[in-house]
């Protein structure tokens, strides 16, 4: 985390603010101000030296009003409670918002799974697994893939809590492979919804996606899929990051090659040649005069100190809460607009739903089925966003937490306070 930022007192003044903005009173909604439910464990792990390690891990669950909690599981060095907190927050704003049956969960455990073995990697997850296993089920809480975990560690997870109950529980976790339940189309989905909300703000702004000029940072499963999803739309990607820095092409950079070798688990673009592409940082990137920004990587991208250098006419948060509170103030100053992440990267909680309903009900789709249901999910979801951002003169942030809040808050009253 980093020093002074605290992702879920943002997360919390969000809230609030918008809980205003919906006319509610704070008793209507102070529950969302608190998670429900917080478990810290410590794992420990024999490594592949034979020496004993103890992992730190959490899964909080933000709330369970509307349905089971939902959220994914983030394997990374600065995994905090805090943060956790914070994404599950976010979770039960992004299910509401795209109006699916859930609550909001987050995982996390701290660590650098890069620097694991595959084999103490999947002895670390059979562990988390055990330990949160008691406040886990298909009606409870379903964990699904965040940044460090990818649909290997989620069939670890389905054995190890099957396994424990003694027989096959695929729905227990989403963004399994397909082998196992997981539902066709769910690894781009993130990607596939932030492309469906850059066609849906640009046909806002009269524009197409052909030629718009875009910059990505982030290049895992969401920056990944994102880039290639836009690029096949005819979009010009002219800069895209990974953790070890950027690439610029004012031309555009040449998206399948560079991503031929980001696939492939452990390669950085540091790493790799592009003819005519610029080194750049992941700060320059975020400072270019492009019409689409998209940080997909982590929180706190966009912040106080760098929101000012901010040129692009739109920032579409794929990550979660990339930006700050503080640059939102910054940026609507200079008139750049946000599309928010509870909206933008609803695409692959969606997907997740769908693939839980399967599990369920023991019954498949196919992907055109699937990718045909989110864009209905999502454009829906984009409409109601932009009509309450014009009938409020709002932000599209303030708007979409606005629909959330009031409907979890009107959940949470209808049902009342037990006992
Ligand atoms: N996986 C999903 O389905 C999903 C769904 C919704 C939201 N998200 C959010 O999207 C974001 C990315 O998740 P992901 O699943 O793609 O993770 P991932 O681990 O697959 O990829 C993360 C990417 O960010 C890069 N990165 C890490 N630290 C960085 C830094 N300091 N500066 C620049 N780049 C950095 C990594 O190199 C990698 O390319 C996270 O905020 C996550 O919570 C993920």
């Amino acid at each position: 985390m980093a020093q002074g930022y605290d992702p879920y007192e943002s997360v919390v003044s969000t809230i609030r603010k918008a809980a205003e903005l919906a006319g509610y009173r704070e008793e209507d909604y102070i529950t969302l101000c608190y998670p429900e439910r917080s478990l810290e464990v410590s794992l420990p792990v024999i490594m592949d030296d034979g020496t004993l390690r103890i992992f730190e891990g959490y899964r909080v669950q933000h709330s369970t009003t509307r349905g089971p909690g939902k959220g994914g599981v983030r394997f990374h060095p600065s995994v905090n409670e805090r943060e956790v907190a914070a994404l599950a927050a976010w979770m039960t704003l992004k299910c509401a918002v795209v109006n699916i049956p859930y609550g909001g969960a987050k995982g996390g455990v701290k660590v650098d799974p890069s620097k694991l073995s595959r084999d103490e990697l999947r002895r670390l997850t059979r562990r988390y697994t055990a330990a949160i296993g008691p406040i886990i089920g298909p009606e409870q809480d379903i964990p699904a893939p965040d940044v460090g975990t990818d649909p290997e560690v989620m069939a670890w997870m389905m054995d190890t809590y099957s396994v424990m109950k003694g027989h096959c529980i695929p729905g227990v976790v989403t963004g399994k492979p397909i082998e196992i339940g997981g539902a066709v189309g769910r690894k781009a989905a993130t990607g596939r919804g932030v492309l469906f909300t850059v066609e849906n703000t640009l046909k806002k702004m009269g524009k197409t996606i052909r030629g718009t000029v875009c910059a990505v940072q982030g290049l895992g499963n969401v920056g990944g899929s994102t880039v290639r999803l836009l690029d096949e739309q005819g979009a010009k990607i002219v800069a895209v990051s990974d953790v070890s820095g950027a690439l610029y092409c004012k031309e555009g950079l040449p998206v399948k090659d560079i991503l031929a070798w980001t696939s492939v688990r452990g390669h950085l673009l540091a790493d790799l040649e592009v003819p005519g592409a610029q080194r750049i940082t992941n700060v320059e990137l975020l400072a270019l005069p492009v019409e689409v920004l998209i940080p997909a990587a982590l929180e706190n991208q966009i912040n106080g100190a760098n929101a000012k250098d901010v040129r692009a006419e739109v920032i579409v948060e794929a990550a979660n809460g990339p930006v700050t509170p503080e640059a939102d103030a910054i940026l609507l100053e200079k008139g750049i607009m946000v599309v928010p992440d509870i909206l933008a990267n609803a695409g692959g909680v969606v997907v997740s739903y769908f693939e839980w309903v399967q599990n369920i009900q023991s019954l498949y789709w196919d992907e055109t089925t699937i990718n045909e249901k989110l864009r209905d999910v999502m454009d829906r979801a984009f409409e109601e966003v932009w009509d309450m951002k014009e009938k409020h003169h709002t932000t599209c942030r303030m708007a979409a937490y606005a629909i959330a809040v009031q409907r979890v808050a009107d959940a949470k009253n209808i049902r009342g306070i037990w006992p």
